[in-house]
């Protein structure tokens, strides 16, 4: 088929990064080698039997097998903001909020309710990619921050000039942060608050990882517990993926602001027709057993994250200490794609380079704690058995 009947959002999309790596993995496993892959972020816990079966006792429900509302059903949003206020200690009315297939599914079609051809949007590098995708895909312009690590890897929003900041029409903050694990404090969403008022975009919040944090007493925080108020033209996007180990159900909420909400259903009522009844009464009895099912889920990671980050330390890697998410991001001065194919090739591990979240990434790369933990063990021994200074990577020829 020739390429002409592709459109030029399609065509213009950027390569595929990770092919060399691919093929490095196919030819490993041909040859009947065992490749460990700490590269993907979906969470290989099962999920919890109470919202299994909730969902075993939906589906049988004839009610669930119509058409769901747009908006989502009222007992499940109603479980999202009871939710919320016990976790965040601000009150939403399930009015503030619709249900999403997926938050990556909401995350997408807000470009649309926001964006116009040739608008900015301003976006974190490294960053999750379906914002820069989606900015293209609107026919806006992605302006990227680069995140510091000697600023924690918060977007510095005082870094960008005025005349681009009052052309920004959507502001991309993620925290706790893909890939670099860094964390946002209250002080940083009350800074973000003022340039939202100052110049009036919209602040599109990722809390994607909000509930996957190590520290108790360091709990993530969430943009609105900080300003307390929801006349600001702010939207955060939460996903069951991650917090109860739901990622292929497809389940989010987006809550925030009335106006931007209704904003992006509106893009929803004319593409899909909302989530699947009964996986949203199965999620309503996720949110209620939310302080039953999660600790479990937060204290797997947590051991893994021990195991792993003394292997790394052992084996003399630099990497970014945090309190949240599932991965680990890790300094590898130098290419990190050259590095990850040599990390396949001389120890059978596949790692994702830092590149392939955008230029911002580069030296570094992401090591994510989704895989059994009988398979970490031997991870662990294999990266112990590292020797850096024998790796090729980042060194002139
Ligand atoms: C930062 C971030 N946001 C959003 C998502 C999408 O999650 P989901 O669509 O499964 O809710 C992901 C998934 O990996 C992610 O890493």
């Amino acid at each position: 088929m020739p390429e002409s009947i592709y459109s030029e959002r399609i065509k213009n999309l950027p390569p595929y990064l990770f092919a060399e790596i691919d093929y490095i993995k196919r030819k490993k496993i041909e040859e009947g080698k065992e490749i460990i892959d700490l590269g993907i972020g979906d969470p290989d816990l099962p999920t919890d039997n109470l919202i299994v079966s909730a969902m075993i006792e939906e589906v049988k429900n004839s009610k669930n097998h119509s058409y769901p509302s747009y908006e989502g059903d009222f007992s499940f949003r109603k479980a999202f903001v009871d939710w919320y206020f016990r976790r965040f200690r601000f009150e939403f009315s399930p009015s503030d909020c619709i249900a999403l297939i997926g938050s990556k599914e909401g995350i997408a079609h807000s470009f649309l309710a926001f964006v116009n051809p040739g608008d900015i949007v301003i976006i974190p590098s490294p960053g999750y990619p379906v914002y820069g995708i989606w900015t293209s895909f609107a026919g806006g312009v992605p302006y990227e921050v680069f995140l510091d690590e000697e600023k924690d890897f918060l977007l510095d929003i005082e870094s960008v000039p005025s005349d681009i900041l009052s052309r920004a029409r959507m502001v991309w903050v993620c925290y706790p942060n893909n890939p670099t694990t860094a964390c946002a404090s209250a002080e940083y969403y009350d800074k973000l608050s003022f340039f939202v008022k100052k110049y009036g975009f919209v602040l599109a919040i990722d809390l994607a990882y909000s509930e996957i944090y190590t520290d108790e007493t360091k709990k993530p925080v969430s943009f609105f517990e900080v300003v307390r108020r929801r006349d600001i033209s702010a939207i955060e996007f939460h996903s069951f993926s991650k917090t109860f180990s739901m990622a292929g159900w497809r389940l989010g909420v987006a809550v925030g602001n009335p106006d931007v909400i209704s904003a992006l259903l509106k893009v929803k009522t004319n593409t899909d027709s909302g989530v699947f009844r009964a996986i949203q009464l199965a999620g309503r009895t996720a949110l209620e057993n939310y302080e039953r099912i999660t600790p479990k889920i937060r204290d797997v990671y947590k051991s893994r994250r021990q195991k792993l980050e003394s292997a790394l330390s052992e084996a003399g890697f630099n990497f970014y200490r945090t309190n949240a998410t599932f991965y680990i991001w890790v300094k590898c001065n130098g290419d990190s794609k050259d590095f990850a194919k040599e990390l396949l090739d001389k120890y059978g591990i596949i790692v994702t380079p830092g590149i392939g979240f955008g230029k911002g990434g580069e030296g570094y790369f992401r090591i994510s704690l989704t895989i059994p933990d009988d398979k970490i063990e031997k991870v662990c021994d294999i990266i112990k058995s590292i020797d850096i200074n024998s790796l090729s990577y980042g060194k002139e020829p």
